[in-house]
């Protein structure tokens, strides 16, 4: 008996510990289809892009980050499962992280793009922007943006089957996502910059990242000033 009262004792304050976190219980937002008719051609989009490091406040539809994300990540062929972004064996080691403040509709948090349910689930609810922007040695943009695009891999995935290599490919698929979303920000009107410098354990430790994810890229994105 004395036992079973401890154990409720224990369980409620450990509830009570993880509320205090601001961990959420998973929440799962369902993402609009993307679509793949645009305003613009491939060709006027690359000649068109540079980086953004100055966004107005205007806040990012949740149609609008779904496309982003899709960007990124998404499934581009559901039988084989294969992405937007090219992957080496298709071991598929890129995680999307997304830090979202002031979306219609979703509140303020960080989120795990889902790609196969093209959805996306909240891991952390607050804003993370200004640790964020101190993990990133201060880089205003990253502080200044509605939306924070973190694109992190973990190597373990591709090791398997390619041994030392692995790190280098991971470390080149980030490269075609961050590329993959410079091109659809630009295509929507939007402005994103490749942010490379930041400390990696304190983004890691911001952003909670486990089993062995590794940040790779910041991208800020925001509507240019
Ligand atoms: C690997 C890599 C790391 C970068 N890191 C940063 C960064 O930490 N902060 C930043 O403001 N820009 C960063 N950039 C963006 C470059 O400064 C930018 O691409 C360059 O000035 C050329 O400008 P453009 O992208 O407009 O053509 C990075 C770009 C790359 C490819």
């Amino acid at each position: 008996m004395r036992k079973l009262l401890l154990g409720v004792i224990w369980m409620t304050i450990s509830l009570g510990a993880a509320g205090a976190t601001g961990r959420p219980q998973e929440a799962t937002v369902a993402l609009p289809e993307p679509t793949i008719v645009g305003e613009v051609t491939l060709e006027e989009v690359l000649a068109e892009r540079r980086s953004v490091r100055e966004y107005t406040d205007e806040p990012l539809s949740l149609r609008t980050i779904a496309q982003l994300a899709w960007a990124a990540q998404g499934v581009s062929d559901a039988g084989s499962g294969f992405r937007t972004a090219p992957s080496a064996g298709a071991t598929f080691p890129i995680e999307v992280d997304l830090i979202i403040n002031g979306a219609d509709g979703l509140q303020d948090g960080v989120y795990r793009y889902d790609p196969r349910d093209h959805a996306l689930r909240l891991r952390l609810e607050g804003d993370m922007r200004l640790e964020l922007h101190q993990a990133a040695l201060l880089q205003a943009w990253v502080r200044d943006a509605p939306l924070v695009i973190v694109v992190s891999g973990v190597v373990a995935r591709t090791e398997g089957r390619y041994g030392e290599r692995a790190e280098r490919y991971v470390h080149m698929e980030a490269g075609h996502v961050a590329q993959n979303v410079y091109l659809q920000a630009q295509a929507l009107g939007l402005g994103t910059v490749a942010v490379g410098a930041f400390d990696e354990e304190a983004v890691a430790s911001v952003l909670e990242l486990d089993g062995g994810q590794r940040a790779l890229y910041l991208l800020p994105v925001g509507r240019p000033r």
